[in-house]
């Protein structure tokens, strides 16, 4: 990991810059966009397609305690928050709505589901909506860290269409990575439900994703092939795992003093940043080999 450890504040040159951009992902972009391999595209299909009704939720839970946040540094990075998530929620959208006509449709009705239960969270547990947001947004912000820091395993692998979403919402999740924790730590800070909002979330993720993964895999085919599972697996788990190797950087969030810019990583924004200045944020990826469906 080419994080350093420095104090809990971000860079000088810190800002949150909402990008509208719309992506090149469609009907005829490659089915197995990821290094070809259907596990490790329906893993990220899975994931992302998470983030229309997870991301409205994130909104929503900060959103909720906005009017008792009274440093208005911290109410202007809740705004470019809320403006970040609402375009990825879009974009991911777009992705999501490709899928449904491709015939993965068990995603349509999970998401339903999740759309209700946050909701409901919101309405009724506004605290414990905004810890799962923080404790979300840190696994958003490692994985980001992973995805633009070797970019050679958890980034460049994926379709041309697919790479400048994957490069640009990273880049944005790690731009707006402490904005739900200096809300929680602004109106209430206790240590120990932010633990259990993390254990929770963690659980929840690692059976949520293989929940939403077996139908897509299944409808392709390959759910029990040996072959699917043997290339799978090591990507999220072996030594080089998109899970296994950020693993130190998840544990801070179990320190008393964690703060999200512990890990002053906000060099790895540069290059997207550079690209998006120049109208280019499109091009990523253009220039590497296609894969192929
Ligand atoms: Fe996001
Ligand atoms: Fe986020």
């Amino acid at each position: 990991m080419s994080a350093v450890m420095s104090p809990n504040a971000p860079p000088s040159a810190h800002k949150i810059t909402p990008r509208d951009v719309t992506f090149n992902i469609t009907d005829q972009s490659p089915k197995f966009w990821f290094d070809n391999d259907p596990f490790k595209t329906h893993f990220f299909n899975a994931f992302f397609t998470t983030f229309p009704p997870g991301e409205e939720f994130f909104v929503r839970s900060v959103i909720h305690y906005r009017g008792q946040i009274t440093d208005p540094k911290l109410q202007q990075e809740i705004t470019d928050f809320s403006t970040q998530e609402g375009h990825h929620s879009r974009c991911h959208q777009d992705h999501m709505d490709v899928l449904t006509r491709q015939g993965y449709t068990s995603l349509v009705r999970e998401n339903k589901l999740i759309d209700t239960l946050g909701k409901w969270a919101n309405r009724r547990y506004p605290l414990s909506s905004l810890l799962s947001t923080l404790a979300l947004e840190h696994f958003t912000a490692i994985l980001s860290h992973q995805a633009l820091s070797e970019p050679e395993l958890f980034a460049d692998p994926a379709h041309e269409d697919f790479a400048p979403l994957f490069k640009w919402h990273a880049a944005e999740e790690i731009e707006h990575k402490a904005v739900a924790y200096d809300v929680y730590m602004s109106i209430d800070g206790r240590y120990w439900p932010r633990v259990v909002a993390m254990i929770g979330s963690t659980l929840g993720l690692l059976l949520i994703l293989p929940i939403r993964m077996t139908p897509l895999l299944y409808k392709d085919g390959v759910l029990f092939s040996w072959k699917t599972w043997r290339n799978g697996l090591p990507f999220l788990f072996g030594k080089k795992g998109l899970f296994t190797k950020p693993w130190r950087h998840y544990m801070q969030f179990y320190r008393r003093d964690f703060h999200p810019w512990n890990v002053q990583d906000y060099n790895l924004i540069a290059e997207v940043q550079k690209i998006y200045e120049k109208g280019e944020l499109l091009s990523i990826g253009k220039n590497k080999k296609t894969v192929s469906a």
